[in-house]
């Protein structure tokens, strides 16, 4: 592996060796100098709380050099293009680059770019991919559930705009799972996931959730829409919402997933987010672990 820019593709072996190292740092923890003298940049173009610190603090348990490209204050305001504050950053010697970003495709743009030794590893973009949170997303249901044969997952919310959703999809995918059911509204269901390997979907979302192991919950992303398009909260929760009496639907050893950041009392309860079945702040701290992960399988083997 060069990059990591989606997991579409990605085969069986390579997540499972990802997972495993992933789950071997998180209980044992990591050799500090794996990647001494290395450098490791973040560069975000949109917000983030637990993509962009995991990556820091991963970077940081395994010994690297850190910095976070501060946009805002770096010459881009000033005009100058992408390509070329990549190359600028790129003579101070950079080993890689972790990039978000609004537009599909742009941490591809840049790693087809950039110098064959720097590694670009997408940390979201646009509303296509997001796979490091596909990768910690299968690793926190793996920690209960190590069998994915039978599974029953939901992925329930905006799964239009959600780059969350198809990293998930196709992580699972690739794992085996063969009900993978896709709930939302139709107006928040793209045609293109409808024909998605592992796939189907459902507007009724009591429906969705019968039996189900996993339910993914999803944020609606209000920013990649028009003011218009965004639904009344309280009549989405009624239909949308994951509260205790939907949860009591599905199997008994549910486990709750959701990206963050919640909206809580949209389309997840309080009680359900802070609940007994709720893996949100494992899922954080699989975060870094995951991370820590693909920094060294990019990075520990290089020259
Ligand atoms: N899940 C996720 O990407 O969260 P942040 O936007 O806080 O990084």
């Amino acid at each position: 592996m060069r990059h990591l820019l989606t997991l579409e593709g990605l085969d069986r072996e390579t997540i499972v060796r990802l997972l495993d190292r992933a789950e071997r740092f998180r209980k044992e923890g990591a050799p500090r100098d794996l990647l001494a003298g290395r450098t490791v940049l973040t560069l975000f173009f949109e917000p983030s709380t637990r993509t962009r610190t995991s990556f820091v603090l991963a970077a940081k348990r395994l010994g690297a050099d850190t910095l976070n490209f501060d946009l805002s204050r770096s010459s881009t305001s000033k005009g100058e293009s992408l390509l070329d504050t990549l190359h600028t950053l790129e003579a101070m010697r950079l080993d890689a680059l972790v990039v978000r970003h609004d537009e599909n495709g742009m941490p591809a743009w840049l790693a087809g770019h950039a110098n064959t030794d720097v590694a670009v590893i997408n940390a979201g973009d646009g509303t296509h991919a997001h796979p490091t949170q596909g990768l910690l997303d299968v690793l926190t249901i793996r920690q209960r559930r190590p069998d994915f044969r039978n599974l029953r997952v939901v992925i329930c919310g905006d799964i239009r705009h959600s780059r969350v959703a198809r990293s998930d999809a196709q992580a699972l995918h690739a794992l085996g799972v063969k009900d993978i059911r896709l709930c939302a509204p139709r107006a928040m269901l793209p045609e293109s996931l409808r024909e998605f390997p592992g796939c189907t979907t459902r507007e009724d979302f009591d429906d969705a959730i019968r039996g189900a192991e996993v339910v993914i919950m999803l944020r609606i992303q209000k920013e990649r829409m028009a003011d218009a398009q965004y639904p009344d909260a309280d009549d989405y929760h009624a239909h949308y919402g994951l509260d205790m009496r939907r949860l009591a639907l599905a199997s008994p050893e549910v486990q709750v997933l959701h990206p963050g950041p919640i909206n809580r009392g949209v389309e997840i309860a309080p009680e359900v987010a802070d609940g007994p079945q709720s893996r949100i702040l494992d899922q954080v701290a699989n975060g870094v672990a995951v991370r820590m992960a693909v920094l060294a399988e990019l990075l520990a083997t290089r020259a």
